[in-house]
């Protein structure tokens, strides 16, 4: 059997090992469906390097196993194979095309990043806020509505304006493909055009402490109708003026407030922090082996100030300890709105207490 014949086998089992491999991605490493104009680059490029990593998986795997199988010793044949010094003809080839290759895969990433980080016409911003451990919206073009879900507009394209309040945070909706970091003290931007009507899930995709897999918002893609009509809905708000204590107090806790159920559960389930279940004027064991009782003092400080008495089971410095400075912000605000005297704290004290 000739030369030939061998290179024409290898070149026909690497075809075919290179599509059987491909085909076989699309099975095991399926991508989530594609909601956005953004993910449409993103896949013709993953679709470019799944092809590459078949290739050159089959390409090696195949003149492997070949060998082995085509070019065996011959029983008894004990002398040595030829002795080869190198070729310099392959060696030149075997640098230069992976390197075009690579370089493609570089101008195409360039262009591919251009495209979906570049201005688009009739843009719309939205600022997003990511804390331990929840998320929060704005629309500063919609009378700076707020929400702790993102609600989107079908087919325009969405700048999210993006700020970290403690540590790095990551946006991202795999239907979206398109992921950024949160950075404190440093505004991040990215761009997402939704191209299909449903319901998401934005998570954080990085590792930002203890309740980080809990960091999580729901995404809604809505047509152009539906969103000015939740646009204003959401901009008639909550009247805090006409709201019991115990409402404000359940409303500041949600995570359109200040998400404190993020880590402290209202149904005796342990959380980051301890549950409000059943709280309120019950003692509390605490990690330095003394009791207290859980009074209006004891909650207040334990707001406020949060490492002062820590909880026995639970960990110092988890707790934010600026909740202080931002519910005297946002008592400001609602104060000049409603023209009402709020106490942030005393109205989550109410909240608790109706926890029994
Ligand atoms: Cu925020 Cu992980």
């Amino acid at each position: 059997m000739g030369r030939f014949r061998h290179f024409i086998n290898i070149i026909i089992l690497v075809i075919l090992s290179t599509v059987a491999l491909r085909l076989l991605f699309d099975v095991i490493l399926a991508l989530p469906m594609a909601a956005s104009a953004e993910a449409r680059p993103i896949d013709h490029l993953f679709n470019g390097h799944f092809w590459m990593i078949s290739f050159l998986f089959s390409l090696i795997m195949v003149m492997m196993i070949y060998s082995i199988f085509v070019f065996r010793r011959a029983d008894g044949d004990e002398t040595d194979g030829p002795h080869i010094h190198g070729n310099s003809k392959l060696e030149i080839t075997w640098t230069v095309i992976p390197l075009m290759v690579v370089l493609g895969f570089g101008v195409w990433g360039a262009f591919t990043l251009n495209e979906i980080t570049r201005p688009k016409d009739g843009e719309m911003t939205v600022n997003v806020t990511g804390r331990q451990w929840s998320w929060s919206f704005k629309y500063p073009e919609q009378g700076d509505a707020a929400a702790a879900e993102l609600v989107l507009p079908v087919n325009r394209t969405i700048v999210l304006k993006m700020n970290a309040e403690d540590v790095i945070h990551s946006f991202w909706v795999p239907e979206f493909r398109v992921k950024q970091d949160l950075v404190p003290g440093r505004e991040t931007t990215l761009r997402i055009t939704p191209t299909e009507i449903g319901n998401y899930r934005l998570r954080c995709a990085e590792i930002c402490g203890q309740n980080h897999t809990t960091m999580e918002a729901d995404v809604k893609v809505v047509s152009a109708e539906d969103f000015q009509a939740w646009i204003e809905q959401k901009s008639a708000g909550p009247s805090f003026a006409d709201m019991t204590p115990e409402e404000r107090g359940a409303y500041w806790a949600s995570t359109e407030g200040f998400a404190c159920v993020a880590c402290h559960t209202t149904d005796g389930t342990p959380s980051a922090g301890p549950t409000w279940q059943g709280l309120y004027m019950h003692n509390v064991k605490l990690a330095d082996g003394s009791t207290t009782e859980a009074n209006d003092e004891y909650l207040h400080n334990s707001i406020i100030d949060p490492n002062l008495q820590i909880v026995d089971g639970f960990l110092p410095n988890v707790m934010p300890g600026n909740f202080g400075d931002r519910f005297a912000e946002r008592e400001q605000e609602v104060g000049a709105a409603e023209g009402i005297d709020l106490d942030i704290s005393a109205d989550l004290i109410a909240y608790i207490k109706s926890l029994q």
